[in-house]
């Protein structure tokens, strides 16, 4: 077999920055230890998110010329009702201006106190409009997904048996909605399968529960499934994307993952009622239905990278390239989550630095180390991200502690991969230097974006 290369030439390039190490201490001093607080042009290679990231195509930047910026009944808004219709086959289509927006429309019509969203795991921002509206949200990860080295087909999977336990104890006229993401980012980009989907649908089923995907990522999740699930191999990835959405009464979508787009984000439903009540609310937060809070131009590159994203020449390079990353550090004895996932290379925060404790946050101190070494920006996603505080305000620390380096789609060539490798090995070989942090100053929700630290 050739080498995988990258299915696309380039015609348009941006420069990245340099600078040195010592520039970067002072950087990391003046940030607060905190990635979120670089100034971008500080930073040579930008993993710390594959959202918004992704470079457009010729055809997108075209679509983006024919933008059709009328208020209502834009020729845009059809272009990307048809495109998301014919992967979702679902009727009522509403656009918003990202996927937390589709977030906080649809979990404040359906949340409320009392109330409980179980999903495989809720993104940061999915939980925090839900907790936001005082709901509750409940984690059901298969047990695989909880042990990053350990390799499994679908670590993303719903725990089914926890599933229906939960729903027993909670009740189900308590719970508005069963949440499936695809992948699941917060556990390491891993997919889930069809026949977990099935599955999860049955029980919902049977409780009269709906079942919505969060769906940024879906067209890797499905590649996932042509490639490990059994009577999959043969079936195209539309044919796939269309089956996995068969099984779901509505989804939430932030089309700066796999749609190739810089913002924008959708809920799509089959329930008229439901629709229209979502429909009320976009308009007074985010703005009239055939627009949702982005401009014509917006609906257009949407329309257009939903439909290139399946495409199987990108797809197979695109899980590829994250998985050549993998095994270059799981050769040089890098604890990674494994398999490689989707969308990012996970690192074992714990397993690196088992000689810092959770509560000096040593997903943190790695994010550190890795800009300070080589000007690459990644994400704690661990206890600065999802950790809470106990009665006695002692931490409560999150299930795993990992670092993600998020690969923006057709962004980075395999050069810059291999320097990103090389940085990582880099810092393991001097991993025993490296020392923790803590907090000087927090906000109560979502506080990793603008939390500052200090070294212990
Ligand atoms: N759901 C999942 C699974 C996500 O990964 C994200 C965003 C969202 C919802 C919210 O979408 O950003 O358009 O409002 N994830 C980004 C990330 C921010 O870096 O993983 P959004």
């Amino acid at each position: 077999m050739k080498t995988i290369i990258e299915p696309f030439r380039i015609k348009s390039v941006e420069p990245i920055y340099f600078t040195t190490k010592e520039q970067r201490k002072e950087i990391l001093q003046k940030a607060d230890y905190n990635s979120f607080r670089i100034h971008a042009n500080d930073v040579l290679i930008d993993l710390l998110t594959d959202s918004g990231t992704s470079a457009m195509s010729s055809n997108q930047w075209a679509g983006i010329m024919q933008g059709d910026e009328s208020y209502a009944g834009s020729s845009s808004f059809f272009k990307f009702e048809e495109s998301v219709r014919s992967i979702t086959g679902m009727p009522y289509i509403i656009p918003t201006h990202q996927g937390r927006a589709a977030e906080k429309i649809i979990f404040t019509i359906l949340g409320g106190n009392g109330k409980y969203f179980i999903s495989n795991t809720l993104f940061d921002t999915t939980r925090a409009n839900i907790e936001f509206s005082g709901a509750e949200g409940i984690d059901c990860l298969c047990a695989e997904g909880k042990k990053p080295t350990v390799p499994a087909p679908f670590k993303g999977n719903m725990d089914t048996g926890l599933l229906r336990k939960t729903i027993e104890a909670k009740g189900a006229a308590n719970i508005p909605m069963v949440i499936i993401t695809i992948t699941n980012n917060s556990g390491g980009g891993q997919p889930v399968s069809m026949q977990n989907i099935k599955d999860t649908r049955a029980i919902c089923d049977e409780y009269n529960i709906p079942l919505f995907i969060d769906a940024c990522r879906f067209a890797e999740n499905a590649w996932f499934i042509k490639l490990r699930e059994e009577g999959y191999a043969d079936r195209s990835v539309p044919e796939i994307a269309r089956e996995i959405f068969s099984y779901a009464d509505g989804c939430t979508m932030s089309a700066k993952k796999d749609a190739f787009a810089n913002i924008g984000g959708f809920l799509a439903m089959r329930n008229l009622e439901l629709a229209m009540r979502c429909r009320n609310l976009l308009i007074i937060t985010e703005g009239f239905t055939t627009y949702g809070g982005l401009a014509g131009r917006d609906l257009e590159a949407i329309a257009i990278g939903l439909q290139e994203v399946m495409d199987e020449h990108y797809l197979q390079y695109r899980i590829r390239s994250i998985e050549y990353l993998t095994n270059k550090l799981i050769d040089a004895g890098v604890p990674v989550m494994q398999p490689a996932g989707g969308h990012a290379v996970y690192l074992d925060a714990k397993a690196f630095l088992p000689n810092i404790p959770v509560d000096q946050y040593p997903g943190q101190s790695l994010v550190c180390a890795l800009y300070e070494e080589g000007g690459i920006r990644a994400v704690e996603i661990g206890s600065l991200m999802f950790g809470k505080y106990d009665e006695q305000g002692k931490l409560v620390p999150a299930q795993m502690e990992l670092v993600r380096l998020a690969v923006p789609r057709r962004v980075y060539t395999q050069s810059h991969i291999d320097y990103v490798a090389e940085v990582i090995i880099d810092v393991f070989n001097r991993r025993s230097e490296l020392g923790g942090l803590v907090i000087t100053e927090e906000t109560p929700l979502l506080r990793h974006f603008t939390a500052k630290l200090k070294p212990v």
